[in-house]
């Protein structure tokens, strides 16, 4: 168990807090908060509690140069206005300067500031410590709330660690709360939905998740090296070699495990990568080789929803077809109804999925969204996330 802010003394205290608002931005607006909005149980408490606090986050991929387009002021603004009061914000190039260490000393207790994006300065992402300890003499004490970045040793999450006492904001505690339960006690039957990309980005997981997972649902652009590892036919969808090598090195492993595994039967094809394009849909193996699937299809939607009805514990991780275009969004979309319908604990997990049923308005119906992308899948794989081993155990 990690230390939380519960379980320190913060009044009047300078309190760092690293967040993850690396949040997705479109010309300069944010196009989504739901990390600005994650984090602000933690802030909130620490104001109640008399803290001064400092606030600290990535924003891209800068890259060590102080590129304006990833400036975190709009950030602040949104803070201030889910706050109704000011966050102070100074954009420096240097993320701390003189400026800026005058501000942090002037600052009273209960209010609130938010540093220039940390990775204005190449040291953040080289875990430089005379960066974090740069960072440290802003605070007395140090609360990593960023899980989206805790697999990511960054001077910031892992270095700052050597210099301030480190414990855990709530959003960490949540999170590895409910993935660390997930894993390891979870309520069974345990079923693992997998979709999206790779088949290779997901293998560790389901690999991790052996001996406790007892159904694996397959779908998405992950499936296809699968159905082809079977003989089947899956038209102009372009996959590599190596993915069906993997994919049917995959089944052999989940039959030996006893995990059942279901994958689509049908599938909604198109002739063009676009929304408007030809469509049909077309029972697995009978996919015209000049097609391309774009989604599952209704017999699939039928049996995965059969399947979830079932369980008790779901973790999702990646969409079922292109559902970016509403007309192959059905799939993800009765699959995201199907896991509210279900009586089970629903954890959904990475940024596709994620961003899917937010769109679909059913974010706050599941049990738990987490806020990692890579960091969720890292900690489900089994790795230590540096972020969350560099804070104090209790
Ligand atoms: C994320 O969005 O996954 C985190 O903020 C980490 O960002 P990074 O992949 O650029 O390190």
């Amino acid at each position: 168990m990690k230390k939380t802010v519960k379980d320190i003394d913060v009044k009047g205290k300078r309190v760092l807090v690293r967040c993850d608002f690396n949040v997705p931005m479109e010309d300069g607006q944010i196009t989504n908060d739901s990390r600005i909005v994650a984090a602000l149980p933690t802030i909130d408490y620490l104001i109640d509690q008399g803290a001064k606090v400092i606030l600290m986050s990535h924003l891209g991929r800068p890259e060590g140069e102080a590129d304006m387009k990833y400036t975190l002021k709009p950030v602040a603004e949104r803070l201030s206005e889910f706050m109704g009061k000011k966050v102070v914000f100074i954009s420096s190039p240097l993320v701390v300067d003189e400026t800026v260490k005058k501000q942090v000393l002037e600052l009273k207790d209960r209010e609130v500031m938010l540093l220039e994006n940390l990775r204005f300065r190449k040291e953040e992402t080289d875990n430089t410590p005379s960066f974090s300890k740069e960072l440290a003499e802003l605070g007395d004490i140090f609360v990593n709330d960023a899980f989206g970045t805790a697999h990511r040793a960054h001077a910031s999450t892992y270095g700052i660690a050597s210099f301030l006492p480190a414990v855990s904001g709530f959003l960490m505690e949540r999170e590895v709360a409910f993935l660390g339960e997930a894993i390891s006690n979870p309520k069974h039957p345990f079923l693992a939905i997998m979709g999206g990309a790779k088949v290779e980005d997901k293998i560790h997981v389901v690999e991790n998740l052996f001996g406790k997972v007892n159904s694996l649902i397959i779908g998405g652009r992950m499936a296809f090296p699968f159905q082809k590892a079977l003989g089947h036919e899956i038209g102009i969808s372009n996959i590599e070699d190596k993915e069906v090598e993997i994919a049917s090195d995959l089944m052999n492993k989940l039959k030996s495990e006893n995990v059942k595994l279901l994958l689509p039967i049908d599938n909604v094809c198109a002739r063009d990568f676009e929304n408007d394009s030809y469509k049909q849909v077309s029972d697995m193996g009978h996919l015209c080789t000049d097609l391309m699937i774009m989604d599952i299809g209704p017999k699939t939607i039928q049996l995965f929803t059969e399947e979830i009805l079932k369980a008790k514990t779901i973790f999702w991780n990646g969409p079922m077809g292109v559902f970016e275009m509403p007309n192959f969004a059905v799939g993800t979309l009765q699959i995201a109804r199907a896991l509210i319908q279900s009586k089970a604990i629903t954890i959904v997990g990475g940024g596709d999925s994620i961003a899917a049923v937010e769109k679909f308005g059913l974010a706050d119906k599941m049990t738990h969204i987490s806020t990692g992308g890579g960091a969720s899948l890292e900690f489900l794989e089994g790795k230590p996330l540096p972020g969350l081993s560099a804070i104090l155990d209790k």
